[in-house]
């Protein structure tokens, strides 16, 4: 099986190139190779590659930059996955896509199932939701996850942030008013991916049968608080004995470009059940990543 994954140097990516290696004739690529902003040039390169499977794991995950770049976040987040997935449905080929707990506004306050309304608050979550959308009328075989909070030792994701916070300030001032689940791409990329190395060569019946959109996350939520304190407590001794006091504090405290929602912690049930695991608990994860 030759398997076409998008977007390798990501945090998501990169992880799950170490991943699908094992299932099949892995090509892995990432801009510039690829851009997303090209959708014509996109196409052409997956026509050349010929996959019998497509692991999208390319986006545009600046959400303070799209509220000023709206064009190129729906480029690559919506225009081109909705070209891909035209692609998919033209030829057949699976697709595997992610998005994100930003399609919510966080009003509910409690865990979002697959049946919520999304109601975006900013560009990005907007972008994303789109791009489900395309994908979704395409109807092309697809999967669709939906995740929240990624994080890994890669530029970007959060705890990567509190580090660098840390080994620089005594205090740190994190708010605890936004809630969600913090998820570990190592940890996304393994669940993301299982079902690939079991179905061998049923793939397009998997597909007809499991088709949709599921909600996959860290198990559990936190505030970013409480995900910070945890964090924070693991880190090697000369980062964690700079960190004098960690000060709970308001989003508001916090003017950003974008609007975010203030609770936006995901139910991941319906991908316990359809594919019979228990995600693991986001504590546990954070902890073990930082052991590494
Ligand atoms: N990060 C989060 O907290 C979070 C939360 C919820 C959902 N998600 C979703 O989870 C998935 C994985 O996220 P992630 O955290 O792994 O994202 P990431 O680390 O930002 O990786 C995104 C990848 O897309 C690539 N990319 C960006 N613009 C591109 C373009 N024009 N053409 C080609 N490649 C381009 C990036 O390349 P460069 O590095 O070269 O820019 C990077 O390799 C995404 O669908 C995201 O929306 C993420």
């Amino acid at each position: 099986m030759k398997i076409l994954l998008l977007g390798s140097n990501g945090q998501l990516g990169y992880e799950a190139t170490r991943t699908l290696f094992c299932y099949g004739d892995l090509v892995a690529v990432d801009y510039p190779d690829i851009d997303f902003t090209k959708p014509d040039q996109v196409i052409k390169f997956i026509e050349e590659i010929n996959p019998d499977l497509i692991y999208n794991a390319v986006a545009y995950t600046d959400v303070d930059k799209a509220e000023q770049e709206t064009e190129k976040a729906m480029l690559v987040n919506c225009h081109t996955p909705g070209e891909v997935a035209n692609y998919c449905k033209k030829n057949n080929v699976p697709l595997i896509h992610f998005s994100t707990d930003y399609v919510f506004d966080g009003q509910k306050k409690a865990l979002y199932t697959e049946e919520d309304i999304p109601n975006p608050i900013n560009v990005y979550g907007k972008s994303k939701f789109t791009g489900e959308q395309a994908i979704i009328e395409s109807q092309c075989p697809h999967v669709i996850f939906r995740t929240s909070w990624v994080y890994s030792m890669r530029a970007g994701g959060f705890v990567k942030k509190v580090i660098n916070w840390g080994q620089n300030n005594e205090e740190l001032r994190i708010v605890d008013d936004q809630i969600g689940n913090p998820t570990w791409a190592r940890m996304l990329a393994i669940l993301s991916t299982l079902f690939v190395g079991n179905c061998d060569q049923n793939l397009d019946q998997f597909f007809s049968e499991k088709k949709g959109l599921y909600h996959l996350a860290g198990g559990g939520y936190a505030s970013r608080f409480e995900w910070t304190k945890v964090i924070v407590e693991n880190l090697p001794e000369e980062i964690s004995s700079i960190v004098k006091s960690l000060i709970p504090a308001k989003t508001s405290n916090f003017p950003t470009p974008a609007r975010r929602p203030l609770f936006s912690a995901l139910d991941c049930l319906k991908f316990e059940s359809t594919f019979n695991v228990k995600i693991p608990n986001w504590e546990k994860s954070t902890k073990l990543m930082l052991e590494n």
